[in-house]
């Protein structure tokens, strides 16, 4: 902790720009592209690694969280990071902590709703880790669409002088959002869990032959999803991409995000549809 507090002191006296991934570890390659989106924007690439405990609520999966940090550092390594931080609870949370950031309009829908602490935590350790690392320049992944959102919004109303960079998701060859939680999914679940992308495909051809209707392409979704018994819909939505209020008609596009449960696993994902644009 120390140790990374007086390099980020020493590069910011000599002005050299830290860019950083933000991570939880046990990474894939949506993890490390985000370290690709830094090349040249800044002029050391670094990442952390940190299991935030103040995002997750009760019964969620904080223990079972998979981890591998020395795998992940040296991913990291050979994908140029210069520096890994990686913490302790201790070291984010010592004793008499008692200081949140709330975004509070942005957090409440959607995955909000459901995980009611979430983003105070996300929010609040990613100000923590902007703060520790002096970092210049942050990458968060579009796949978790409303932390990216909250996060701008934490950046600009705290006038924090970090750039924010977002990488597009990264998807397996089926379609399926790249995430940690994949690793939980039985061979029955990961079959099951295509449909998501599959959804999310025909809503994106929809809204490029021309529906303007969100409640018939929700619709239309939740049908493909519940195809086969499985998976269970916690929040499907249109929403508009910047405010996250639901919306009736695409007009100039809206985001559509989603939640489901396979088994124990709960896995996200969105995508952008509007009338000239055909593929997730
Ligand atoms: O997206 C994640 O992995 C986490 O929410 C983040 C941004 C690293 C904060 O713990």
């Amino acid at each position: 902790m120390d140790e990374m507090s007086d390099y980020a002191a020493e590069l910011q006296k000599k002005d050299i720009r830290l860019g950083l991934v933000p991570t939880m570890g046990y990474l894939h390659e949506g993890h490390l592209s985000l370290v690709r989106l830094l090349d040249g924007k800044c002029d050391i690439k670094g990442a952390s690694i940190f299991v935030n405990p103040i995002q997750f609520g009760k019964g969620e999966d904080m223990e079972a969280y998979p981890r591998d940090e020395e795998l992940d550092i040296a991913k990291f390594t050979d994908e140029g990071c210069e520096v890994v931080f990686c913490p302790s609870a201790d070291d984010m949370y010592p004793d008499g902590f008692q200081t949140y950031i709330d975004v509070e309009v942005l957090s409440k829908p959607l995955c909000g709703l459901f995980r009611p602490n979430h983003f105070r935590g996300v929010v609040t350790v990613v100000n923590r880790l902007f703060n520790l690392t002096r970092c210049s320049v942050a990458a968060f992944g579009l796949k978790d669409y409303q932390q990216a959102i909250v996060i701008r919004r934490m950046v600009k109303d705290l006038n924090i002088p970090v750039e924010l960079v977002f990488g597009e998701t990264v998807r397996e060859d089926d379609g399926l959002a790249m995430s940690t939680r994949n690793s939980y999914l039985t061979s029955e679940e990961r079959t099951l869990a295509r449909l998501i992308p599959v959804s999310l495909n025909w809503a994106a051809v929809q809204a490029s032959s021309g529906s303007n209707d969100c409640m018939r392409i929700l619709k239309g979704m939740r049908e493909i999803l519940v195809s086969q018994p499985g998976i269970d819909i916690q929040y499907l939505e249109a929403v508009d991409t910047e405010t996250l209020q639901p919306r009736r008609s695409i007009n100039n596009g809206v985001q559509i995000l989603l939640a489901v449960n396979i088994g124990k696993t709960r896995l996200i994902d969105n995508c952008h549809i509007c009338h000239d644009r055909e593929k997730v």
